[in-house]
């Protein structure tokens, strides 16, 4: 469904991040001879010096650095001389997955090596009774599902991004996606990494273990959960799959009210129970930017405010119908909703879940798109679109709101025809305050990277930040690691 080939919106940037943090002048700068060594332990082809922008540029075009080289090593071994290379020589280092991370974290902000994981995409292994999946973590999630899938399961996760986006990058962000409301997050996942330290000896960890339970020590590979390539670089995962449901059925539901979505939640989470997989939101500002800016048509036969697309993934076709209409029934009933379709093929589905993945490419078809990616408690989720369309006036193009609804993620995109600074200053830092004061956090799923860099204290304890950045000083002793972002 997802392109992997990702448009890109080319317009000015901005360079936000060079406001933020100048280039640290501990960092030596990359030489001729610095190239020479690459080619040496990596091969002429692992070393790129041109055409490299698809590195150097993120998937909305905000974000672009300046970065010279992009190094593609084959195997943990070559991460390993590049990173011991790089900190004997104080050259700093940016690890990239698939580039699809909306916070900058994959972009070199000055002149610091990339370092791609495309490579490392060789080692698959698969236990098919225990469901422990052990594979390099530069294979593309789509590439790993569709494995999965000819062994009877699939990932426990999935995103729009998820033809392009990879599992080690999965990983470094902790992606939550659309199936987070039944599997749990990748914390609930995760067994086990190959990691390499951006040290002088560019050691080599082996974290957690193959197995499912394993209490002998701290869970180490955690650590690296959401690190945002900040503490080493992952080279392979070992984690649990889950079997692939037989049964599928999406239904898409008009909505009047966000009240009423979330007693629409309730229910489904009551009556679906174990076989509701997603319960996703659409408000009408989506709905009319899918359609303007993609052609993209709503299911539904009347506008509504709001869109639910909720989904059952179960064993047996007849149990999980029943259960999907009798829900249906007991919505109409209860009045909680003004329309519904339910999928009745698999194209049907898709459609679907078209409107809902294309939504990230249709708001940053407007020009500018802020985006917000933060958890709320319900009954403040779309209290923060009223009060930002309240604020930002005729200034903002476009206030969208789709999100994970089911676990109480929004995505609120403000967007503009270009870079506004006036809406910047209305928006930043009061959005960020406002969801603090409401009990929620500022990233809940994409990070902090350089986007939220100036925010990245927000809501947290003083001193949770202070150890962050012990452990930060214990894994990357010289800084070189993906330096003014995050920590
Ligand atoms: P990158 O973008 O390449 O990197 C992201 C960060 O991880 C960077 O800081 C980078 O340095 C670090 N990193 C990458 N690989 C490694 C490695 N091997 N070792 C150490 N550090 C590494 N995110 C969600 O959570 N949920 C969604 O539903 C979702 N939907 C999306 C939909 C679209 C259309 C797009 C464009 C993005 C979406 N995202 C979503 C954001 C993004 O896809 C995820 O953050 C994804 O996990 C990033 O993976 P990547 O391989 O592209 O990583
Ligand atoms: C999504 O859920 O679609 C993503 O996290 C991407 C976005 O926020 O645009
Ligand atoms: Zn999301």
């Amino acid at each position: 469904m997802f392109l992997k080939i990702l448009p890109r919106i080319r317009r000015p940037t901005r360079s936000y991040a060079a406001v933020l943090a100048a280039r640290h002048e501990g960092f030596a700068k990359v030489m001729q001879s610095d190239l020479m060594a690459f080619e040496n332990f990596l091969g002429q082809d692992a070393v790129k010096k041109d055409d490299i922008t698809n590195h150097t540029t993120d998937w909305t075009g905000q974000f672009k650095g300046p970065g010279s080289v992009v190094l593609y090593p084959k195997s943990t071994e070559e991460v390993s001389a590049i990173l011991a290379y790089c900190s004997k020589n104080k050259l700093a280092v940016v690890p990239q997955g698939g580039n699809t991370g909306l916070v900058g974290g994959s972009i070199p902000v000055h002149d610091e090596v990339v370092i791609s994981m495309n490579k490392i995409n060789k080692q698959f292994s698969f236990d098919d009774t225990m469901g422990i999946l052990k594979c390099d973590s530069g294979f593309i999630l789509e590439d790993l599902d569709n494995k999965l899938a000819k062994l009877g399961y699939m990932m426990p996760f999935d995103l729009g991004a998820k033809g392009s986006c990879q599992i080690g990058g999965n990983i470094a962000t902790c992606a939550g996606g659309i199936r987070l409301i039944r599997y749990g997050s990748l914390h609930a996942h995760l067994l086990g990494l190959t990691v390499v330290l951006p040290d002088e000896h560019g050691t080599v960890l082996h974290l957690g273990s193959s197995i499912r339970k394993d209490n002998t020590t701290l869970h180490t590979p955690h650590l690296f959960l959401g690190s945002e390539g900040q503490l080493g670089v992952i080279t392979s995962v070992t984690m649990t799959a889950v079997p692939k449901p037989k049964s599928v059925q999406s239904a898409m539901l008009g909505i009047e009210s966000f009240k009423k979505c979330c007693e629409v939640l309730k229910l489904a989470k009551s009556s679906l129970t174990e076989i509701l997989s997603s319960f996703e939101l659409l408000d009408d500002a989506t709905m009319e930017c899918l359609k303007t800016n993609l052609g993209l048509h709503p299911v539904l036969n009347a506008p509504t405010p709001f869109s639910i697309l909720v989904e059952t993934s179960g064993s047996n076709e007849d149990h999980d119908m029943e259960k999907m209409s009798a829900f249906l029934d007991e919505c109409l009933s209860k009045n909680l909703i003004i329309d519904g379709v339910l999928a009745g093929s698999s194209a049907e589905a898709t459609k679907m879940w078209q409107l809902r993945e294309s939504a990230p490419l249709a708001v940053t078809r407007d020009g500018y798109v802020y985006k917000h990616d933060v958890s709320l408690p319900l009954e403040n989720y779309y209290e923060l679109t009223n009060v930002m369309k309240e604020r930002c006036g005729s200034l903002a193009k476009r206030i969208v709101t789709y999100g994970h609804l089911g676990d109480g993620n929004t995505h609120l995109n403000i967007t503009s025809e270009k870079h506004n600074e006036e809406l910047e200053k209305l928006l930043y830092p009061f959005l960020y305050e406002w969801v603090v004061d409401h009990g929620g956090s500022i990233s809940a799923e994409h990070g902090i990277g350089q986007l939220k860099l100036p925010y990245s204290t927000f809501g947290k304890d003083p001193e949770e930040r202070l150890l962050t950045k012990k452990l930060k000083n214990i894994f990357d002793p010289n800084g070189i690691l993906n330096p003014y972002k995050t920590i």
